[in-house]
C-alpha cells in the first residue's frame, strides 16, 4: 500500500517552499521534502512548517541515487513532485554546468529511481485510491522566443530552447516523456510562465527591483525594456499543480500561465507605483526615477505567452490573481519580512546551511 505522502524535490526553493507550505496547511498529508540547499535553497523559505509533524525536511541532490531510493523505499509515497532546478537564466548564460548536471543528469537519475520503485509498487494505492505520479514541473522557457504574429504557446508548439537554462529544462522534459512512451512511468508535465510572490529569490527582475528601490539602487532593465513575459503568482501555480496531480491525464502535458503579459518596463512601472504608494522615497521622488537601462541579456528571447486553455477547460484551473492583485500582495509580503530580506542579503542563511550540514 502507498501512503498519503508525496516527494517533493527542490522544497527549500521560491516554487516549492510556497508549494509546500499550501499543502501542508490545506492538511493534504505528509510531504518529505528533499532539497540539495544550492545559494537558491533556503530553510527559511520552509521555516512555517519545519517543525510540523507532516513534514520532513531532507538535505540531498536528487541525482544522489541511494538517497532517493532509500527515502521512496522508506515513505512510499504516492506522488514524487520534482521542482528541483538551477533555476536562471543569466547563471546558465555565465556557468551552464550546473544546469546540465541537476536539470538533465539529475532529472535523469530521479526517474531511474521513481521507475525503479514504480515497478515495484505498480499494483499499489494509496488510502484514497491514488496510484504512483511523477509530476515534472518545467517552463514556457522551453519554446523559445514568439514571432509577433504567433499564437501563444500551447501544448502542441514545438520546443526550441534559446538559454542554457531552457535547453536544459527540454532536455528534462523530453526525458520524462520518454520514461512514459518507453516505460510506462505514470508521469504529468506542467509548462508554467514567469512566477512572482513570496521567497522570489534577489536576481530575478520582480524582487531585484523591489529591493533595489527601497536600498537605493538602480533597477536594471535589459535593453529596450520591451521583452514580453506572461506572469503568473506563485499561489497560483501551486494550485494549478495541485489540480494537474489530481485530475490530470498520465502522460499529458500541461500549460500554466496567467494571461498577464506585460512588458519588463511595465512590470518595473507598476512595481515602482505601489511601492510609491507603500512606502514613499523621503525625496518625494517616484522608484522610476531608479530605472536605468542596461546592456542586454546575450540571446535574450523577446516575447513568452501562454495559452493556459487546457487545463482550464480540461481540469477547470484559473489563476485567482490579477498581475495587480499579486503584485501587491508581493510587495505587502517583502515589506513585512525584513529578516527573510536581510537573511538572504548578507548571506546568513548560508552560512547557518554551512554550519548545520557541513560542518564548517
Ligand atoms: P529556485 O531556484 O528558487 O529553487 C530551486 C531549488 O532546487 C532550490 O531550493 C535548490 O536548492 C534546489 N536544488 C537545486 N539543485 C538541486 C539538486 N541537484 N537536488 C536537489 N535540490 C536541488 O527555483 P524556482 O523558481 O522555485 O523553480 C522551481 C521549478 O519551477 C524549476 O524546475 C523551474 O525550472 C520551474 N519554473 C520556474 C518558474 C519561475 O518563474 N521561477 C517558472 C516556471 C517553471
Ligand atoms: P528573470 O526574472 O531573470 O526571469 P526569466 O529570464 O526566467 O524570464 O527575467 C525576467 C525578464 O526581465 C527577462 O526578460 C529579463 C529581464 N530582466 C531585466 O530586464 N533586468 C534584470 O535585472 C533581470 C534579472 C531580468
Amino acid at each position: 500500500m502507498l501512503e498519503n505522502t508525496i516527494l517533493v524535490t527542490g522544497s527549500a526553493g521560491f516554487i516549492g517552499s510556497n508549494f509546500v507550505i499550501d499543502w501542508i496547511k490545506a492538511g493534504l498529508g505528509k510531504v518529505v521534502s528533499l532539497d540539495k540547499l544550492t545559494y537558491a535553497g533556503n530553510l527559511d523559505n520552509l521555516a512555517t512548517v519545519i517543525d510540523h509533524p507532516q513534514h520532513e525536511f531532507v538535505r540531498g541532490d536528487i541525482a544522489d541515487r541511494a538517497l532517493v531510493n532509500k527515502l521512496l523505499l522508506e515513505h512510499k509515497p504516492r506522488a514524487i513532485l520534482n521542482f528541483a532546478a538551477e533555476s536562471h537564466v543569466d547563471r546558465s548564460i555565465h556557468g551552464p554546468e550546473d544546469f546540465i548536471q541537476t536539470n538533465v543528469v539529475g532529472t535523469f537519475h530521479l526517474l531511474e529511481e521513481a521507475r525503479a520503485y514504480w515497478d515495484s509498487c505498480k499494483d499499489m494505492q494509496d488510502p484514497a485510491g491514488n496510484s504512483f505520479k511523477f509530476l515534472h514541473i518545467s517552463t514556457d522557457e522551453v519554446y523559445g522566443t514568439l514571432e509577433p504574429q504567433s499564437p501563444a504557446f500551447s501544448e502542441m508548439t514545438a520546443y526550441a530552447p534559446n538559454s542554457p537554462y531552457s535547453a536544459s529544462k527540454a532536455a528534462s522534459d523530453h526525458l520524462v516523456r520518454a520514461y512514459h512512451h518507453t516505460y510506462g512511468l505514470p508521469v504529468l508535465t506542467t509548462n508554467c510562465s514567469n512566477n512572482y510572490g513570496p521567497h522570489h529569490f534577489p536576481e530575478k527582475l520582480i524582487p531585484l527591483c523591489l529591493l533595489n528601490a527601497l536600498a537605493g539602487k538602480p533597477l536594471p532593465i535589459y535593453g529596450d525594456g520591451q521583452q514580453i513575459r506572461d506572469w503568473l503568482y506563485v499561489k497560483d501555480h501551486c494550485s494549478a499543480i495541485r489540480k494537474v496531480l489530481e485530475a490530470g491525464k498520465t502522460g499529458e502535458t500541461y500549460n500554466v500561465g496567467g494571461w498577464n503579459e506585460k512588458t519588463n518596463l511595465e512590470v518595473v512601472k507598476v512595481l515602482c507605483q505601489i511601492l510609491n504608494e507603500m512606502q514613499p522615497r523621503a525625496d518625494g521622488l517616484g522608484y522610476e526615477s531608479q530605472i536605468t537601462y542596461v546592456q542586454d541579456r546575450p540571446g535574450h528571447d523577446r516575447h513568452y505567452a501562454i495559452d493556459a486553455s487546457k487545463i482550464e477547460r480540461e481540469l477547470g484551473w484559473k489563476p485567482s490573481e490579477t498581475f495587480e492583485t499579486g503584485i501587491r500582495k508581493t510587495v505587502q509580503w517583502y515589506l513585512e519580512h525584513q529578516d527573510w530580506v536581510q537573511n538572504v542579503l548578507n548571506g546568513d542563511y548560508r552560512q547557518w546551511v554551512a554550519k548545520h550540514y557541513d560542518g564548517n
